[in-house]
């Protein structure tokens, strides 16, 4: 595509005010997207629009399937399971990683004479000749879908929604808790830098949304095709979706918050466990810009007493961008930097771009030329767009040979020593000077047009990375993505992507963690201090406080911004090692909250109403770790005091100080602490070095457990449950081992007691064995 000269000097002024658009990137990305339009000209076509027309038969297939054709030639199967039924409508061809393999069938039975009605027991759907459905818990109406529209491959369909339920999940979303309301895209996107509240699209859309309302449902979409969902936008009661390609074909299950999300668990698959130490502390900067400036952040750690796990490296690492390689003036030995990081405790995560520079001279271009691994534009040429390295292509990871190829480049990390990988820009992000930031609907991709896979573009990079993974080196991989779908919980972790350094930020990143666990995805986290900007010594304390409690803790910002050492906040510094250990010391927590949400799908950080219904106006302003950690974070400047109803009847514990709360509690707040608070009954496993106590929180019963292995990826693992009762002095307890981990059986615990003055006191004891009973002295 050539272009003018009038074109060349807008392209200049564009250049001249962009950051990141020099003048040989702007002009391949005005060339671009001149293709873009050209090709978009040429493909456009009328979509014909085809409704199910009435209600022709019936048939059981199966014990649990059913089948309803009706007069336009579509049907309907309808699998029964225990929790739920599978509606498909029609059949989507994409491997989207969704599968119904692990949800329990149910037998399917159709009742009565008149419209048909399928029943799993209690959960019937009723269909009406014209494919209207009703869906009834017992005799009691919930939901009712419109007959869908079928447009082109995609469809549309308008569903009602009872009036005073909320709507939570749907992937990423810098919102309230609550998305009623709103209207969201499912098209995975690149915020450009930074982004704010109620901006939308983001990184991750998943079509999965949870209704809580007098009846609680989880529906998932597998439909990973560009789209739109109405969250009833306009109050009329209505969720409307839209989807353009991928067929129809979805779930529904009926179920409280817990039990919907099981099933999300079970149809997308279950959290990884990650390796320990991605559980400990990240350093991040985009970018250290040298191997000397990465060691002496490490040495700054150590000699500042702050623990750590990780420091990534952004893209600057590599030779002229281009992914598999190092810029060998910059990170002269590599390889020798990380022994030497490792040997102080600290592992490397490197990002690695989706995009391939399109160079002949660099080998691995050649070879996915050779591999016939590139996206292509509709002619069968290679699409070739702007990124950071000037003109890439884009491997199709949807391609099963493609995901073989790129996981095997991988080896040049193992061979560099690199433990962690971090997939950047993998929406993914294109740099065109007009129009959407990623590639158009009718790129392909062997056979599938990028309109249907875009939102499983990131997930299948993260699945080919994990493989190659879990296969060469056997190690547990700590992958970090920024986009995704669901299933991503499989392979890797995600974070927020491009924040501002906002109060506002901050505090949406709240509802925006929830609403990930919610989508099936826990192991996330956020830019501690906002990426794009320049945090105040409190806005950064106070969000590195909170984040402390997130299941990834990392520290990034943007180029330009100012640095986010912690030893740059000297006022500071003495607070943000106390989080640091606090983080360090909550571990053994976390992981066990890894292995619960695993074989679960309960979040690791979870919506308070979820373990106190009716508690909801905390939702957006603070979360529980776990079921037993709450933890209300600052969220505004210069506060001092604050009230808050802790939510449920009974006690509440600091977790700074013991001291044994309820109702509504007048904080007096300084800068040193956010609110955390720990429920009575709750028993937290707490490190402190090689020691690791139990803490006890009741003047009656209690019960908790711990989780530890090997670290392996199928590890040897131990899994302890603990119940205590306490009398007064008189303590009682059972311990339940499973696993085979060979562990001693004896715990050091501490008992959160109140002294008759009222003072908070602990006592020290020790249990061993599986049961038995103590006198405290
Ligand atoms: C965009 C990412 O969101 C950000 O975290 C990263 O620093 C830049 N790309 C540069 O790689």
């Amino acid at each position: 595509m050539e272009i003018n000269s009038l074109q060349l000097n807008n392209l200049r002024r564009l250049s001249e005010i962009s950051s990141f658009l020099s003048e040989p990137i702007a002009i391949e990305a005005l060339k671009y997207t001149l293709t873009v339009e050209d090709f978009e000209r040429k493909v456009a076509r009328d979509l014909p629009v085809v409704s199910p027309g009435h209600v022709t038969g019936v048939s059981l297939l199966h014990d649990n399937e059913a089948r309803i054709s009706f007069s336009s030639g579509i049907s309907l199967r309808v699998r029964a399971f225990e929790r739920g039924m599978r509606l498909t409508w029609v059949e989507s061809k994409i491997d989207t990683g969704i599968s119904d393999r692990l949800l329990k069938p149910a037998k399917l039975v159709q009742e009565g004479s008149g419209p048909v009605v399928l029943s799993n027991g209690s959960f019937k759907l009723k269909v009406e000749d014209d494919g209207t459905i009703h869906y009834l818990l017992g005799e009691r109406e919930f939901r009712r879908d419109d007959p869908p529209e079928f447009v082109g491959d995609g469809f549309r369909q308008a569903s009602s929604i009872e009036e005073s339920a909320r709507i939570h999940g749907t992937g990423e979303r810098a919102m309230n808790y609550d998305l009623r309301g709103s209207l969201l895209k499912m098209w995975n996107h690149d915020a450009n830098g930074s982004y704010g509240s109620f901006e939308d699209p983001l990184y991750i859309s998943i079509p999965v949304y949870i209704v809580e309302g007098e009846v609680t449902y989880l529906v998932f979409h597998n439909n990973p095709s560009q789209g739109e969902i109405d969250m009833d936008f306009n109050h009329q009661g209505m969720i409307r979706a839209r989807f353009s390609g991928c067929g129809h074909d979805m779930f529904i299950f009926p179920g409280s918050l817990k039990e919907v999300l099981r099933c999300l668990r079970d149809i997308s698959g279950p959290q990884s466990l990650p390796p320990r130490w991605a559980l400990g502390f990240h350093q991040s900067r985009y970018s250290y810009m040298n191997g000397d400036e990465v060691m002496s952040v490490a040495r700054g750690f150590k000699d500042n007493g702050l623990p750590i796990s990780a420091i990534h490296l952004d893209i600057d690492y590599m030779d002229g961008y281009r992914v598999f390689t190092v810029d060998r003036n910059r990170f002269v030995d590599l390889a020798g930097m990380n022994r030497d990081l490792a040997s102080m405790g600290i592992r490397t995560v490197a990002i690695i771009d989706p995009g391939v520079k399109v160079d002949d001279n660099y080998s691995v271009y050649r070879e996915g030329l050779r591999r016939d691994a590139y996206v292509k534009w509709p002619d069968g040429t290679y699409v070739n767009s702007p990124v950071w390295p000037g003109n890439v292509a884009f491997p199709d990871f949807t391609e099963e040979k493609v995901r073989d190829w790129w996981g095997s480049n991988y080896e040049f990390f193992e061979e560099n020593g690199i433990s962690g990988i971090w997939h950047d820009m993998n929406e993914p992000a294109v740099f065109p000077v007009r129009g959407d930031n990623s590639l158009p609907w009718f790129a392909d991709h062997h056979g599938r047009l990028h309109r249907d896979v875009h939102n499983i573009y990131a997930m299948h990079m993260a699945r080919a990375a994990y493989e190659y993974m879990v296969k060469r080196r056997g190690e547990r991989p700590f992958i970090l993505s920024r986009s995704g779908w669901a299933g991503i919980q499989k392979y890797s972790a995600v974070w927020t992507g491009d924040t501002e350094s906002t109060w506002d930020a901050l505090r949406i990143t709240i509802p925006t963690i929830l609403n990930l666990g919610l989508s099936g995805i826990p192991f996330a986290g956020v830019d501690v201090g906002g990426f794009s900007g320049s945090p105040s010594d409190e806005l950064f304390v106070r969000w590195f406080q909170m984040a402390t409690f997130l299941p990834l803790f990392r520290v990034h910002s943007s180029k330009g911004s100012r640095p986010r050492e912690p030893w740059h906040f000297p006022r500071h510094l003495e607070i943000l090692r106390k989080y640091l250990r606090v983080r360090y010391s909550l571990i053994d927590h976390i992981m066990t909250l890894f292995y619960i949400t695993r074989d679960t799908g309960l979040p690791i950080v979870r919506p308070v109403s979820m373990e106190f219904p009716g508690e909801e106006v905390l939702d957006d302003v603070a979360f529980m770790l776990g079921d037993s950690i709450l933890v209300v974070p600052v969220l505004q400047p210069g506060q001092r005091y604050r009230y808050t109803k802790l939510p449920g009847k009974g006690h509440w514990y600091s977790f700074w100080n013991g001291e044994r709360v309820s109702g509504i509690v007048e904080e007096r707040i300084s800068i040193q602490d956010i609110p955390v608070y720990v429920r009575e009954g709750s028993i937290i496993p707490v490190r402190d070095g090689e020691r690791l106590r139990l803490h006890v929180y009741t003047e009656s019963v209690a019960e908790g457990s711990l989780y530890m292995d090997d670290d392996a990826v199928d590890p040897r693992y131990a899994f302890w449950t603990f119940r205590f009762r306490v009398d007064g002095n008189s303590v009682e307890y059972s311990v339940f081992k499973e696993g085979q981990l060979d562990t001693d059986n004896e715990f050091v615990c501490v008992l959160h007691m109140t002294s008759s003055e009222g003072r908070p006191v602990t006592r020290e004891f020790e249990v061993t064995g599986r049961q038995g009973g103590l006198t405290l002295s």
